[in-house]
């Protein structure tokens, strides 16, 4: 695996791979990886013959006193996971590199409604440093597919309007979500976890499992079964953030003839959020 820390050599590399005739796969990252990371390169390799991912812990997206400096960097050990799987090229800019001069004078891409509710409302600017970071690099790399985790359901669906509405020449692939054998859902922030909390955590998955479980029951009291899943995750002792039952198109909450329905949640549990969603389809 080639790593290439500078936008000019990796336009340069990427020119002769499509001279080749080859197609681009790109799998964006912040590093940290772990499988469910992996499976995202495993699914890029199905769909393109080069297949590039980046590790780049963007500023951008991190709000005043959240993780920006504390995020976990484990570059090498990075390094040697993609290179197992068989990524061909691992893009890694330093800060400079994405924004040279100052951050004040940057072109911002922001998408509205999405970007303002759920995991947007907790954390403001934070969707539009994705949208951001995620539009100049497939400017950088102009892959012809990019694959995102249905992990984060709702910056998926940002990304994918974003792609959209600038009609850029993309095609988005959603991965499904990895999880441990508890059904927590694999994440590098759970690395801020105790054994403790780790065992605990497993019932932010659980909450959204029997909520589901209550919904093709032919429970339709959204409010309801939000407020309770919500008691129990504090009863767990999770620090409530947000648990909802929307709709998937837009994410606004569901109503009684949506069928399409994606239950998404977040919580925090010592210096960890977690967020989790189940998306499905109703009978
Ligand atoms: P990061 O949190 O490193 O995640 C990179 C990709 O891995 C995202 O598409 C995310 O949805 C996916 N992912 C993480 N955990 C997963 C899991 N358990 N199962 C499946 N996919 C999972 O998301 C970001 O980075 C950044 O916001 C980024 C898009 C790179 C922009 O900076």
């Amino acid at each position: 695996m080639q790593v290439i820390t500078k936008i000019d050599e990796l336009r340069q590399h990427l020119w002769q791979h499509r001279l080749n005739g080859s197609s681009i796969a790109f799998v964006p990252t912040m590093g940290n990886l772990h499988e469910g990371h992996l499976q995202l390169i495993d699914r890029a390799h199905e769909h393109a013959d080069i297949v590039v991912s980046s590790i780049f812990v963007n500023p951008l997206q991190f709000g005043p006193g959240e993780d920006f400096n504390g995020y976990p960097r484990t570059f090498d050990a990075d390094q040697a996971k993609l290179t197992e799987r068989g990524c061909h090229i691992l893009f890694a800019p330093t800060v400079d590199e994405m924004y040279p001069g100052t951050q004040v004078s940057q072109t911002i891409v922001k998408v509205p409604h999405l970007s303002s509710i759920h995991c947007g409302a907790s954390r403001p600017g934070h969707f539009t440093g994705v949208a951001t970071v995620v539009s100049k690099l497939f400017g950088i790399v102009q892959p012809d597919y990019a694959v995102f985790g249905l992990k984060d359901f709702q910056q998926f669906m940002v990304i994918k309007q974003l792609t959209e509405d600038l009609c850029l020449p993309v095609e988005i692939i959603g991965a499904p979500i990895a999880r441990a054998a508890s059904g927590l859902a694999l994440s590098s922030r759970n690395g801020y976890l105790s054994e403790a909390e780790l065992d605990t955590a497993a019932t932010l998955y659980r909450c959204l499992a029997d909520t589901r479980t209550a919904i093709d029951n032919g429970n339709n009291d959204f409010a309801e079964l939000a407020e309770t899943a919500q008691q129990r995750l504090e009863q767990a002792g999770f620090k409530r953030d947000y648990f909802v039952i929307c709709r998937q198109h837009d994410l606004q909450p569901a109503n009684l003839d949506d069928q399409d329905l994606a239950i998404l949640a977040a919580a925090h549990m010592g210096k960890a959020r977690l967020i989790d969603n189940l998306h499905f389809h109703r009978q």
